[in-house]
């Protein structure tokens, strides 16, 4: 690892040496050298030079303001066995084929598409309660919400994506999808792979090439398999409910898709759109009994704004500054990416006057902006009061002109930023702010919630927990006695 202000492109010793502190959360090992080496240094792991970025400011003159320059992917080698199954792509550039892709999932990411489908997020976030207040009995069986959080992302993108949800966490299909997403965030941490960077392993025989291709097998069969169902059945003109699958199947001539790509395109919103605002809403459930006097400050609004007659909805979010304010806390303190999805410089690049060699890896380090003490005070305490003031949601946030006013940076930067954002903040919303509304969340004596330790490499979800889920009152069994889980 090297000061930035040194010439970032010789080969180090601390090459491989520093691998063994980017395995295990590495986000950690990036803040504690950003402290010695300032908000601007590189590493280089094995053959590749890593950037890392760890302030707001060169956040976004890197990655929005040079927007051309830094918006490439690198696919990791164990990334590219995965989702091209080793045909030779080893680099991604943000080309007509990426920003094709992008483009059509926007037309089922946008606000206008959000708005059309909130009454299957509302329908899925209903559920979720149910489906809770039926496992705890009433308060009485401790419940670990993991399952049930992903099964409620999981329908929610089945839907969108092919038009169908699953009937339950005993669905086989959510076991199968929520291991695909699973090993996916397993086999994909940004820097934590040494196949990655050392290219005499990638001549060799070795598990995560086999785990690799695996996964991508089960992705094509699997969703790849929905897609053609859609399809089929779009050739055939039988009824099909609107998705994204029907509008690839409607534009593939036009737009020149492919099996794969159409496969892929799939795939991005099960792997993007489940894991992800599951863990927000894991994370939320582990941490917020430990909060009993934030809960209640929660409830109170709730209580003197949506009452106890109904379920909270989409438009009381801008009557509940508080509840509104806890989601952003969560998704500060526990980012399910700390180190989001790299991007590559496509060209050589000189910034503040240090030269960033073409083929760089970018890496936003949000741990530490996460944690910058000047920005969030006492950035350790959980403190949703540090956001009352700020009624934008994240999506408007990301467009601010001052990045150092930005909520979070849980979302990414630039061109790639997450086109999902909308989506998700809906989703974390309505889930959020009805289980807020509809349980009392305490931990099980004796049973203490680990918040340090996570599952997963390139996205991060609470290690399994139970906590106790005591409905606040009966109108919450008489609310959902008639909904379908
Ligand atoms: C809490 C929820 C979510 C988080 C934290 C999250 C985070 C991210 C991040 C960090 C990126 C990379 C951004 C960058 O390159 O700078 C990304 C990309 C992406 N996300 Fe999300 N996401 C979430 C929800 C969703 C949802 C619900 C969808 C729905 C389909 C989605 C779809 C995608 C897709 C397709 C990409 C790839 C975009 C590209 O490469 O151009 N995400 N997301």
């Amino acid at each position: 690892m090297e000061n930035y202000s040194s010439v970032p492109f010789f080969s180090s010793a601390a090459s491989t040496g520093s691998f063994p502190f980017l395995t295990r959360y590495p986000e950690l090992t990036l803040d504690y050298w950003a402290k010695s080496f300032g908000d601007l240094y590189s590493v280089w792991l094995g053959n590749q030079l890593f950037v890392i970025v760890s302030d707001p400011a060169i956040a976004k003159d890197l990655m929005v303001t040079n927007g051309s320059v830094f918006s490439s992917r690198k696919e990791m080698y164990v990334k590219s066995q995965t989702v091209f199954a080793g045909r030779g792509i080893t680099a991604t550039p943000y080309n007509d084929r990426w920003r094709k892709h992008r483009r059509i999932a926007f037309t089922w990411l946008n606000q206008r598409a959000v708005d059309s489908y909130t009454a299957t997020l509302d329908r899925e976030a209903t559920s979720l309660i149910k489906a809770l207040l039926v496992a705890s009995d009433g308060g009485k069986t401790p419940v670990n919400p993991q399952p049930h959080a992903g099964r409620c992302s999981l329908n929610n993108m089945t839907t969108i994506t092919f038009g169908f949800r699953t009937d339950g966490i005993d669905d086989p299909l959510v076991k199968r999808a929520l291991k695909l997403s699973r090993e996916f965030m397993n086999c994909t941490g940004p820097m934590s792979n040494l196949v990655d960077f050392i290219p005499i392993l990638q001549k060799l025989p070795n598990p995560m090439f086999t785990r690799g291709k695996r996964l991508h097998q089960g992705l094509v069969d699997v969703y790849g398999g929905f897609v053609k169902d859609v399809e089929a059945k779009v050739k055939r003109g039988e009824p099909v409910n609107d998705c994204l699958a029907k509008t690839m199947a409607e534009v593939r001539e036009e737009e020149k898709l492919d099996d794969l790509d159409m496969a892929i395109m799939a795939s991005a919103f099960l792997i993007g759109g489940v894991e992800t605002t599951a863990a927000i809403m894991q994370w939320f459930s582990a941490l917020i009994p430990a909060y009993p006097e934030i809960q209640k400050k929660a409830q109170e609004e709730l209580d003197s704004v949506v009452g106890r007659s109904r379920l909270p909805t989409v438009e009381d979010e801008k009557n509940l500054p508080y509840c509104h304010a806890i989601i952003k806390e969560v998704e500060r303190v526990h980012n399910p990416f700390w180190l989001g999805t790299p991007h590559v410089a496509s060209e050589d690049f000189t910034y503040r006057g240090k030269y960033i060699p073409k083929n760089t890896v970018v890496v936003l380090n949000t741990f530490t902006m996460h944690h910058d003490p000047e920005r969030y005070p006492d950035p350790y305490t959980f403190n949703p009061d540090r956001y009352i003031e700020d009624n934008l949601t994240s999506a408007e946030s990301a467009n601010l002109s001052e990045p150092h006013k930005r909520d979070h940076w849980m979302f990414g930067a630039g061109r790639r930023i997450c086109p999902g954002m909308i989506v998700a903040e809906r989703e974390i919303w309505l889930t959020v702010s009805r289980m807020l509304w509809a349980f009392d969340m305490t931990e099980i004596p004796g049973e203490p919630i680990d918040l340090k330790e996570y599952d997963g490499l390139s996205g991060r979800s609470p290690v399994p927990f139970k906590i106790k889920l005591t409905p606040r009152d009966e109108s919450v069994a008489e609310i959902l006695r008639n909904v379908k889980v």
